[in-house]
């Protein structure tokens, strides 16, 4: 393993420290980052409602950590320490106060606080006016120099329920915080492949010409899952596909194939560049659906009419994409699970006397077999005029090592860095959001169903003139 500096010595504040995020994702992320020896010196303190303490918590977190060591256990143990309150009690917060600062003291820790949102977005307002009430989190005024103790503060997605409720958050820590203190999360911006977008196309002078209307028939940016909703029927009924799955993600991967080249790639101009191609975006079809079955779904109400499956046709209105259909599509309930961003190319001219011969593709497999592949046509041996499509294959893992980390891991790693590139600007949220506008807009009442397993509701391809 290469050897890598600690980062700094911090403490983790975490709210919704007993929820599934926090246990499948958070706690496993730090277990690794004190595995790899970066987080050296630190705390944490999880707060929840709920009556439990930190070794249940620990231990139903270490059913998601692979191979987990007891050393490394023990101290993430040692480290936690559970507190346990109700984010609306405002007074409250004076007792989070001394606990945090007791353990601090404790271990001689600097001030550096980390104070991740693994709440649902109606909690982030209340919980951080309590910390600011009570100075547990630090101002924009007084973070000045650099060495200076930090305050950052992480909101998981969904960040708000709709555009006007994501400006008034955004509105609400813009007043107390500098932006370059918020970390809006998005975990797929942690998954490798998607960090590799960007590099694949601005590293590699190959795909510039070539990547536009000229030379690009369709996109299709696809995220689909195989599992149902879960345990998660009452968040799930209330968004649907579109806010869980489009506002965030499938928006982010679309805003990164298609932005303008960044003047470099940085934090502040990827986000520019992000920014700048989703406010082009046009929605021009949607179809929706639902998964047969979902009514029965525990905390899905009987008569739901959120979709589970969404299917989308947008329209980049700049000059690289006029007229290049980008089709999004997401589902739950799939035959496996899927992400990946295809770029397909217009067919060659017809040179041979079998024509047409198939066009050439570009794909960025996120998950499964994360990697790049490039579909070509070869001579078929011996035909002298014949050719046939070979996909020409780039597995990340199998050429560059195994040792992917987990999306969290990176984004973690990232905040205690103070590297915003993988994180979500205020004006992309707010965009995103105007774009689920559209999405509202655009289709119209009509939920098709599909059965489990199933791609979908076969009227897609029928209603996207798809072959
Ligand atoms: C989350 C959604 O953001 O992403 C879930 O809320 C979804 O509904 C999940 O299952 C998918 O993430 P991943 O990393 O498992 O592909």
């Amino acid at each position: 393993m290469v050897h890598q500096h600690c980062f700094d010595e911090c403490t983790f504040v975490i709210f919704g420290a007993t929820g599934d995020l926090s246990k499948r994702k958070l706690i496993p992320a730090i277990y690794k980052l004190v595995q790899d020896r970066r987080l050296c010196k630190f705390t944490i303190i999880g707060i929840s409602i709920d009556q439990t303490d930190e070794k249940t918590i620990i231990e139903q977190a270490t059913k998601f950590i692979v191979d987990p060591q007891a050393d490394v256990l023990t101290t993430l143990i040692n480290s936690f320490h559970y507190y346990q309150m109700d984010f609306s009690n405002k007074k409250a917060y004076a007792n989070l106060k001394s606990f945090l600062e007791k353990f601090e003291h404790e271990q001689k820790l600097p001030k550096n606080r980390l104070f991740y949102f693994a709440t649902m977005p109606e909690h982030f307002i209340d919980i951080t006016k309590g910390l600011v009430k009570h100075d547990i989190v630090q101002k924009k005024e007084t973070a000045t120099k650099a060495t200076d103790p930090w305050s950052r503060v992480v909101y998981e997605k969904p960040f708000g329920h709709n555009l006007k409720s994501s400006q008034k958050i955004n509105r609400y820590l813009a007043d107390i915080f500098n932006e370059n203190q918020i970390y809006r999360i998005d975990h797929f911006l942690g998954k490798e492949l998607v960090g590799n977008i960007a590099l694949a196309r601005f590293t590699n002078r190959i795909f510039e010409p070539l990547w536009n209307n000229n030379h690009i028939e369709n996109v299709h940016i696809v995220l689909n899952e195989k599992i149902g909703v879960e345990g998660r029927g009452s968040y799930y009924d209330a968004n649907g596909a579109i806010k869980d799955m489009v506002q965030s993600h499938v928006l982010q991967l679309l805003a990164l194939t298609a932005m303008e080249a960044p003047n470099k790639l940085g934090a502040a101009s990827i986000r520019n560049a992000k920014a700048k191609v989703l406010k082009k975006v046009h929605i021009a079809k949607v179809v929706r659906g639902q998964y047969e079955g979902y009514l029965k779904e525990k905390n899905v109400s009987p008569r739901s009419k959120t979709e589970t499956f969404a299917a989308i046709k947008a329209l980049i209105d700049n000059k690289r994409w006029r007229g290049v259909p980008f089709y999004l599509t997401t589902g739950k309930c799939m035959p496996i699970k899927e992400s990946y961003i295809q770029v397909n190319f217009k067919k060659a001219d017809c040179l041979l006397s079998a024509c047409p011969s198939e066009s050439n593709y570009f794909r960025i497999n996120i998950e499964p077999n994360e990697g790049f592949y490039l579909s070509l046509n070869a001579k078929v041996p011996g035909k002298a005029n014949e050719v046939t499509p070979v996909i020409m294959e780039l597995p990340h893992a199998r050429l560059l090592g195994p040792n992917t980390p987990e999306a969290y891991e990176v984004l973690l790693a990232d905040i205690m860095k103070g590297d915003q590139s993988a994180f979500v600007r205020s004006d992309e949220v707010q965009i995103s959001w105007k774009i689920v506008e559209q999405i509202d807009k655009a289709h119209d009442a009509k939920l098709y169903s599909y059965p489990q397993g199933s791609t979908g509701p076969h009227e897609v391809k029928k209603i996207f003139s798809l072959k």
